[in-house]
């Protein structure tokens, strides 16, 4: 029988838990003509064994290679010329099995499609479980910029299943805890006390499909009150106006960092005093110091000023206020954002 969602947003069902009992009783309700499943070089391998048994289709599947780098145009061709091999019609389902790279543009192939096809998002990242596949957000990267060609779309339903943690690195786990610990940080301050004192090490040990729910229930909040980034969903950028231009800085040199990490020093930058003292105790033990060197401020102002947020040449940061779900949103120069950074990482000047 069909599990009641977990959440459900624009009438897309957000499930957490165990495919076998989610996704496999969804589909069996479904009357899709066929399946195409969208993996990466590593859910192929890694992920693919834990759906397969449970499609009631005969289906196909389409491997890209993985890597934030292949988010692009061409990988989408690729995408829709096995789309039309296929002879995927309207009634075909795309299956998005991976992080964000996967969810992001399978759901963009998927809704430009004959225009627009369902899909379904199965994240396997924690960074998507909790953030990327909740929202309606797709797209891809073009000319180096990230997220610049892309559209709103539902997808038809959300599966998270927390046993895909297992195929993380820990290095890919902890990428992912910073969103969940941002979601803390905007709207659940509870969320947030299953991490307060823990040891790295320990974080596996979480009961993550509580923790998943609990962070899942902050991003729908946000998606559900702004589905369009007018006003409160840009808080779900907190961290990020700095963090994606550390992010992209340390892309291009020999020590490039994960989402996760740029993000969680951009959420201590961001964070004024008081309460900065507060988020750092809480990012630090997960989120050590990067050292940045002074000849790097140009290039992260640059960096900076292409943030989707800006308005009218400045640059704009969303960052939570005193209560849940409420933001302010501050201006900052150059000059700012060399101080910003200055409190937090082992800046060289
Ligand atoms: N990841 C930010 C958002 O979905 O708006």
């Amino acid at each position: 029988m069909e599990r009641k969602p977990d959440f459900s947003w624009q009438d897309s069902p957000v499930f957490v838990g165990n495919l076998a009992e989610t996704l496999g009783p969804w589909l069996k309700g479904q009357s899709y003509s066929q399946v195409l499943v969208l993996t990466d070089t590593h859910t192929h391998v890694h992920c693919l064994p834990r759906l397969q048994n449970l499609l009631p289709y005969p289906f196909h599947t389409i491997q890209i290679t993985a890597g934030e780098q292949h988010k692009n145009l061409e990988t989408c061709t690729l995408i829709w010329q096995q789309m039309l091999l296929h002879k995927l019609d309207r009634k075909s389902l795309l299956i998005n099995l991976g992080g964000g790279v996967i969810g992001d543009m399978g759901g963009f192939c998927a809704a430009t499609w004959k225009r627009g096809i369902d899909f379904i998002q199965v994240p396997t990242t924690l960074l998507s479980m909790t953030d990327a596949a909740i929202g309606g957000k797709t797209g891809i990267d073009f000319q180096g910029i990230k997220n610049t060609i892309g559209v709103f779309q539902a997808p038809a339903a959300v599966f998270a299943d927390p046993a895909f943690l297992h195929t993380l690195s820990d290095r890919e786990l902890k990428s992912g805890l910073a969103e969940v610990l941002k979601h803390g940080f905007i709207g659940d301050p509870k969320l947030l006390d299953s991490f307060a004192n823990l040891h790295p090490a320990a974080l596996r040990t979480l009961p993550w499909n509580q923790l998943l729910t609990q962070s899942i229930a902050v991003k729908v909040r946000v998606v559900t009150e702004d589905p369009k980034e007018k006003g409160l969903r840009m808080l779900l950028n907190y961290g990020h106006s700095i963090g994606h231009a550390i992010e992209s800085y340390f892309l291009g040199t020999d020590s490039p960092l994960t989402h996760g990490e740029a993000i969680a020093i951009g959420m201590i930058c961001e964070t004024p005093p008081p309460h900065q003292t507060r988020v750092a105790q809480i990012l630090e033990p997960f989120f050590p110091k990067i050292t940045i060197r002074k000849e790097a401020m140009p290039t992260l102002w640059q960096l900076m000023l292409q943030d989707k947020k800006n308005s009218s040449g400045a640059v704009r940061l969303a960052i939570p206020d005193e209560l849940p779900y409420t933001m302010q949103v501050l201006s900052i120069t150059e000059q700012d954002l060399s101080e910003m950074l200055l409190q937090y990482t082992n800046a060289s000047y």
